[in-house]
């Protein structure tokens, strides 16, 4: 039997009174990671908060359950607890946090020097969370961030944009690692990513891709031949294929 860690089911999300996403079923198993694939505006981030819990995007049909139990009216604070992380498209910066502040808030695991030094943002302990970080630095930043966090669920926002080719080599193996490292109750974690330039795919090893197009799930398949068909003929080509 399959063990989903997240099942996502007939979803309708808004933004206050503003629709958003529609029908939205999501499995995720133990284990597996899956890719959303979209054009901007499509309601990928939107997914992603709603999953997280973040105002305002709230669920008005369907049901969101982790580990089989309903998540879909928890505040942000015990969905992170219960094993939900995310790496921002666009984090706030935290002025008056520093990065060392945040390591000892988390008591956090040992490897987090190794971390980033791979992630290469050693000599950041003092730095005020995203301020004054380069483009690069902050996509870094929250992916170092779920060393520290460590949950059993990843969610990934656009890891790659905005990354320079060598950093996305550092990006890309560490949520690798990531990913490798059971989390605290030994099981294997699971991860969404959200990709435009599908980078990612060259580092990690997908199990299942998604097409979203105005904010439904409208294609599921094999992440590189998505990848590959929207590449060679837009997203055009998916939009009719409603599953
Ligand atoms: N709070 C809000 N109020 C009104 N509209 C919103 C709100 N949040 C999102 N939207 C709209 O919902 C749509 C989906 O936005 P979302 O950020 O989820 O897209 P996306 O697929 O992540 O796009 P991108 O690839 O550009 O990041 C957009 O048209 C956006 O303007
Ligand atoms: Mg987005």
């Amino acid at each position: 039997m399959t063990n989903n860690i997240l099942e996502v089911r007939d979803l309708d999300v808004d933004a206050g009174d503003v629709a958003i996403l529609r029908d939205i079923d999501l499995l995720v198993a133990e284990g597996e990671l899956h890719v959303l694939l979209g054009p901007n505006g499509s309601g990928k981030s939107s997914l992603l908060a709603a999953l997280m819990g973040l105002p305002p995007y709230h669920v008005v049909r369907g049901e969101i359950r982790f580990r089989g139990n309903r998540i879909d009216q928890l505040p942000i604070d015990q969905r992170a607890r219960l094993g939900l992380g995310m790496a921002f498209q666009r984090p706030p910066s935290l002025d008056g946090v520093t990065v060392g502040d945040f390591r000892e808030a988390l008591d956090a695991a040992s490897n987090f020097k190794q971390e980033s030094s791979a992630l290469d943002l050693e000599g950041f302990a003092n730095r005020h969370i995203n301020v004054g970080f380069s483009g690069g630095e902050i996509k870094r930043w929250e992916v170092l961030k779920l060393f520290l966090q460590s949950p059993q669920f990843l969610l990934f926002d656009e890891p790659e944009s905005g990354v320079d080719l060598e950093h996305i080599a550092a990006v890309g193996d560490a949520i690798n690692r990531l990913l490798r490292t059971p989390g605290s109750s030994g099981e294997a974690r699971s991860a969404l990513i959200i990709t435009h330039t599908g980078f990612i795919l060259d580092y990690v090893q997908a199990d299942l891709g998604h097409v979203m197009i105005d904010g439904r799930i409208v294609t599921s398949g094999d992440p590189r031949e998505l990848f590959k068909n929207i590449q060679r003929n837009g997203y055009g080509s998916v939009s009719c294929q409603r599953v």
